[in-house]
């Protein structure tokens, strides 16, 4: 029996076998069957995808002895010589090795003459970009004048190379990478047809290892079964590419959500003891954070996730344990460790630092979410940290929820009063910030205090529901807490703040403004103008201890403390040295 390599053996013979570029098969189909073939066409697109394959099955839809049809037959004179490549009128020149001048301008005495036994002449130029300038040259001469009967098809991994003349003068098509899906699906029907029995994990690392390219797949398919047998496992496949067990990446998303430098360390030193390539290690990591993230973004599901579908649940799981923002991030770092370990010595090193700086990232990114705030901006729900990178993030008091929907005024209003309201008892305690439980809202009691004493003031309930409204807001909620009262005259909502805090009662930005004047109007029932003011002749001057001590309980201030674990060294008024 006469061996014929997986790749060749399985060359789809006719449009519909090909995988996965239907955009160019039915356009193809559709010139064939109106008559209107091109005389050149450019078929563009990585190794392995199809373009040689699909411009044999458009010589043989020319020029089948039942054609020119769509679906040549396979079996005519005309078919098999092609498949064999012995036809007279199909000519496959690889122009990498055929370069020159001379051989284009044989190529043109060729096709000069009509064709011996077919319909059409059809030249399969592949690696056309190498071609020199003049033999581009010559080509050109000959597209420009098109003989009668003479299909070109230039078939190319670099179209950008090509002579703009050339690329305007024919029609190109853009062979797609495959996808993982379409990728393993075909190494499944093969092993079918083969009669091998093969893990889907190993379908999966072979897919992957594909990249995009088919016939890299198909390669691979071969070179496993050549090391496993009948029964190619998981793990054989794994060892033969060397790629990283699926578990390894669990332990180093396991090193990342604890931020544990410790275990990160322990693995680069396991898979040096492994003999491991620590290149490849950190090209899986590029694939699975890649992954992670798209199953963040779009679902584990979606079709741009490269995994089969029984590691979908882990994916999901995993990506859960992440922000959206510390994926990117740590997408981006694998990216610069990768580039470090191909490009610098040492790559033990280059994989610790980067395997750090993974875990540090994390660290890093209240401080956007808490710049964002800063600047008015609504926390959002993908800003908001899994529970495993921030200490004692707790969830929002059960409350919170009723007092921010419709009723919520005469809920506020049953609340016990404000003094008591200080004892915080968790029952009965205001609705916190949801976003920011554990960072406590400064004491109510300035602003209780003086809603009391406020004449023409607004009733507390009132205040407490504007507050429950805007709690998703940390900047606005501070806002309202550090109010010394607050009133309705003439179409104003007026809130007074007291000299020492003019830089806060100044700061807010336009967008919060808004929120703040939508919530006012909500709870009060009319659209009102939002003011604020400093009170007049209340500011005395603040002593250097209250000052800090006020300082110190500013949430902006302790959230910074509690993030970042900083120390307050020195208080300064605004313009003292
Ligand atoms: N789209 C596809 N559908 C089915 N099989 C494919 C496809 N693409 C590639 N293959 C498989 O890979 C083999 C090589 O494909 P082909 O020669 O058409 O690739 P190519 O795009 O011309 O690659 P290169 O740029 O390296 O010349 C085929 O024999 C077939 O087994
Ligand atoms: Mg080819
Ligand atoms: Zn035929």
């Amino acid at each position: 029996m006469s061996y014929k390599v997986i790749a060749r053996k399985y060359r789809p013979q006719t449009f519909a076998e090909i995988v996965g570029q239907q955009h160019v098969t039915r356009t193809l189909a559709n010139a064939i069957e109106s008559n209107r073939v091109a005389h050149a066409y450019i078929f563009s697109g990585v190794r392995g995808v199809g373009k040689t394959t699909a411009a044999r099955i458009l010589a043989k839809a020319l020029n089948c002895a039942k054609g020119p049809t769509t679906n040549p037959d396979n079996t005519c004179d005309s078919c098999r010589e092609i498949s064999a490549g012995t036809s007279l009128d199909v000519l496959e020149i690889d122009a990498a090795s055929n370069r020159g001048i001379d051989q284009i301008r044989e190529l043109r005495e060729m096709v000069r003459y009509a064709p011996a036994a077919s319909r059409y002449k059809v030249v399969i130029l592949d690696e056309a970009h190498q071609l020199t300038d003049e033999a581009s040259n010559a080509l050109l001469k000959t597209l420009e004048e098109p003989p009668e009967r003479v299909v070109f098809i230039l078939a190319t991994t670099r179209a950008e190379d090509l002579v703009e003349t050339i690329k305007s003068r024919a029609q190109l098509f853009q062979f797609r990478s495959l996808t993982f899906q379409e990728i393993s699906g075909q190494i499944e029907r093969i092993a079918k047809s083969e009669n091998l029995k093969i893990d889907p994990g190993a379908v999966a690392v072979l897919a992957r290892a594909a990249e995009g390219s088919l016939r890299d797949g198909l390669s691979l398919l071969e070179q496993a079964m050549a090391y496993a047998g009948d029964t190619v496992a998981d793990a054989q496949v794994r060892e033969l590419l060397g790629v990283v067990a699926e578990s390894v990446l669990d332990d180093l998303v396991e090193a990342i959500a604890a931020q544990s430098a410790e275990r990160a360390f322990a693995l680069v030193h396991r898979l040096i003891a492994d003999g491991q390539n620590l290149q490849h290690f950190c090209r899986e990591a590029i694939r699975h954070f890649r992954n992670l993230l798209v199953a963040r973004v779009c679902g584990a599901d979606s079709e741009l996730v490269a995994a089969p579908a029984d590691e979908r649940p882990r994916l999901t799981d995993h990506a859960a344990r992440f922000a959206e923002e510390d994926l990117t991030r740590f997408f981006n770092i694998l990216l610069e460790t990768d580039d470090d370990l191909r490009r610098k010595p040492d790559p033990r090193l280059h994989l610790e630092l980067g395997l750090l700086r993974l875990i540090n990232a994390q660290r890093l990114a209240p401080l956007e979410e808490v710049l964002g705030e800063l600047r008015g901006e609504p926390r959002t729900a993908k800003a908001a940290h899994p529970a495993s990178s921030a200490p004692a993030r707790t969830a929002p008091p059960a409350q919170a929820v009723s007092a921010s929907s419709a009723g919520a005024a005469t809920a506020v209003r049953m609340a016990p009063a404000p003094e008591t309201k200080a004892s915080a008892a968790p029952a009965t305690a205001p609705p916190r910030p949801a976003s920011a439980a554990p960072i406590p809202a400064s004491p109510p009691r300035v602003v209780a205090r003086s809603v009391e004493d406020a004449a023409g003031g607004l009733a507390a309930a009132q205040l407490d529901s504007i507050k429950a409204a805007l709690q998703s807001s940390r900047l606005l909620s501070s806002f309202l807490e550090h109010a010394t009262r607050c009133e309705i005259e003439a179409s104003e909502f007026r809130l007074f703040f007291s000299t020492e805090n003019r830089a806060l009662a100044e700061m807010l930005p336009r967008e919060a403004m808004e929120r703040l004047r939508t919530a006012v109007q909500e709870v009060v029932g009319q659209p009102l103008r939002v003011c604020v003011k400093l009170e007049s002749g209340r500011a005395g001057v603040v002593r250097g201890s209250e000052l800090r001590a006020r300082f110190e309980e500013d949430p902006i201030v302790r959230a910074m403390l509690e993030k970042f674990g900083g120390q307050i060294s020195k208080v300064k008024r605004p313009g003292e040295e």
